[in-house]
């Protein structure tokens, strides 16, 4: 049996998880790792959204990869752009590669063809980790920021339905080649993030079990973001004083809450402990007005240590 190569060794990291509980920073906290180790990152999300261009202070649309940071490239994935770019390689003509891809009849395929979107967008993040630049690879490491769950599963769900449907030929041989990337081990890992709270744990759980079983994909770290601790229970907060001022009301009101709150997710960790075998990061929840590439490099901070040793 071979050893797996060291969590931040892997080539391609799949960041996964619920709407909101911060993938995005995840997987811009990855690609900072990744870049501080001298490694040549693309850093792709899977649907177009402002968060991680805003992130690394790119304006305007983000499509082919463009440096956000010395080692950091970033990139919106598109379906129907990655077909066409496709296309372009089985299509060495121009002349013909246009005709095809500006005809009725191929819009008509692609817009009714089922799960063909996604089987590109998958099978780009394949060719990316393929592409050379003379010698060596393009990317040392390509982190792709997923949707949200259920449309990550359709996504990463495809080249496995590609591959049963479409009898032998191209589609099913490119299909083939996909899915056995995301399968790889040496290659491969999806890190799934989630907060410590009820519906994203439950969330968590049964993707965990689907990525784990129908998807067999190599799972990494659990990343389990925007925990709170309180050095105290919630109960063993006072009540304000009467007459106190009303700045130790607020005070005591936050500590409370935040106590509250650690209770909660205390209870949550646990439950993900009991089920999630994979090591577990946790991300603390952290005050800022904006949330911005200095709060994520204070995340890495924290971070490093549990991801050296996955
Ligand atoms: N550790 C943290 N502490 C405090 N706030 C955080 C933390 N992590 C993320 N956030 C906040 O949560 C918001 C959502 O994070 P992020 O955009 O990474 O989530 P997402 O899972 O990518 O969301 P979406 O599903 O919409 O793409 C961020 O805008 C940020 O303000
Ligand atoms: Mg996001």
């Amino acid at each position: 049996m071979t050893v797996p190569p060291r969590f931040l060794d892997r080539r391609v990291f799949v960041v996964v998880g619920k709407g909101g509980v911060g993938k995005s920073t995840v997987a811009a906290l990855l690609a900072l790792a990744l870049a501080a180790r001298g490694k040549r990152v693309l850093l792709a999300q899977m649907e177009p959204g402002r968060r991680l261009p805003e992130l690394f202070g790119l304006d305007g649309e983000l499509q082919g990869p463009s440096e956000a940071l010395p080692g950091v490239s970033l990139m919106t994935i598109e379906g129907e752009a990655s077909l066409s770019e496709y296309l372009g390689i089985v299509l060495p003509v121009k002349r013909v590669h246009k005709l095809v891809v500006t005809s009725k009849l191929y819009h008509h395929f692609v817009a009714a063809a089922p799960g063909l979107r996604e089987l590109m967008t998958v099978g780009k993040i394949w060719y990316e980790e393929q592409r050379m630049d003379g010698e060596r690879p393009c990317w040392d490491a390509i982190v792709v920021d997923a949707p949200a769950t259920g449309h990550s599963l359709q996504y990463l769900r495809m080249p496995q339905a590609a591959a049963t449907a479409f009898g032998p030929g191209l589609v099913r041989r490119e299909a083939l080649r996909v899915m056995e990337l995301l399968r790889d081990e040496t290659r491969t890992v999806v890190c799934p993030v989630t907060t410590a709270e009820e519906m994203p744990v439950n969330e968590t759980l049964e993707m965990y079990a689907q990525l784990q079983g129908e998807l067999a994909m190599p799972l990494g770290v659990l990343f389990v973001n925007r925990v709170h601790v309180a050095p105290v229970a919630a109960d063993a907060v006072c009540a304000p004083p009467a007459k106190a001022p009303a700045l130790v009301g607020d005070v005591l009101r936050c500590a409370r809450e935040e106590a509250g709150w650690a209770s909660i997710n205390a209870r949550y960790l646990a439950r993900l402990h009991e089920t999630i075998e994979i090591p577990t990061v946790e991300l603390p929840f952290l005050f800022a007005e904006e949330f911005g590439l200095a709060e994520v490099r204070t995340l890495l901070g924290t971070a490093l240590p549990g991801l050296g040793e996955a």
